[in-house]
């Protein structure tokens, strides 16, 4: 069977960085991909975040990630969408291979995503990155000094999604060497 790839070819250009009034491009994609409260959330989201890549077809944004960094050690992806009529071609996996290297040149220890538990696609794509599902009280360890609270608020948290976390390198040691985190499981 003969695979015609040309128009995965050329979505796989280099991704981009969105900013300032450019980031209305991405409205959208995020359009195609959420409603109600999340769709509202999303587009506020868009113009607060300091990090929005995306990538282009035809000069026109399909996908796009919206990416922030809750304290310097730990990142956070906010939103990852791509339009409909180019999805199941591995740009949402791109988006997520991109983050991961954002967050990492950042020095970020740890990622975190929440997701609906029924969006199959987005948990697909998270866990065959790595992350897996975090129990709310493990956000208790101390990742860049904040602790459960302070990454709840910062989170964008709903009944009916998981909080799910992939850690890119070791925690730091130090900190307050009263053993509080240990014994606690992590994020892989
Ligand atoms: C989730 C989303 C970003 C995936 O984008 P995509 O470009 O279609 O994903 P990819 O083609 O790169 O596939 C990535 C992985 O997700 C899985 N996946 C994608 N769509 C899927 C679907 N409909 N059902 C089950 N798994 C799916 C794939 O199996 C793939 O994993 P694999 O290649 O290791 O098998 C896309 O479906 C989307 O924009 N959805 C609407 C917005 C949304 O819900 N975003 C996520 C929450 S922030």
């Amino acid at each position: 069977m003969v695979v015609d790839s040309s128009r995965d070819r050329r979505v796989a250009g280099p991704l981009i960085d969105l900013v300032g009034d450019d980031r209305e491009r991405a409205v959208p994609v995020i359009r195609d991909g959420f409603v109600g409260v999340y769709r509202w959330h999303a587009k506020r989201t868009l113009r607060e975040v300091p990090i929005v890549r995306a990538l282009e077809l035809d000069g026109a944004v399909v996908a796009v990630s919206l990416l922030d960094r809750l304290v310097p050690q730990v990142g956070y992806v906010y939103y990852i969408a791509v339009l409909a009529a180019h999805r199941r071609r591995g740009l949402g996996a791109r988006l997520l291979d991109d983050a991961l290297d954002q967050f990492r040149q950042r020095a970020a220890e740890v990622v975190y995503a929440a997701v609906r538990s029924d969006n199959e696609a987005s948990m697909n794509l998270f866990e065959h990155h790595g992350f897996r599902s975090v129990e709310r009280k493990e956000t208790g360890w101390r990742e860049g000094g904040l602790g459960a609270w302070g990454l709840r608020s910062r989170m964008w948290l709903v009944p009916g999604e998981t909080l799910l976390g992939l850690r890119l390198r070791p925690a730091a040691t130090g900190g307050r060497g009263d053993g509080a985190d240990q014994g606690r499981s992590q994020p892989a």
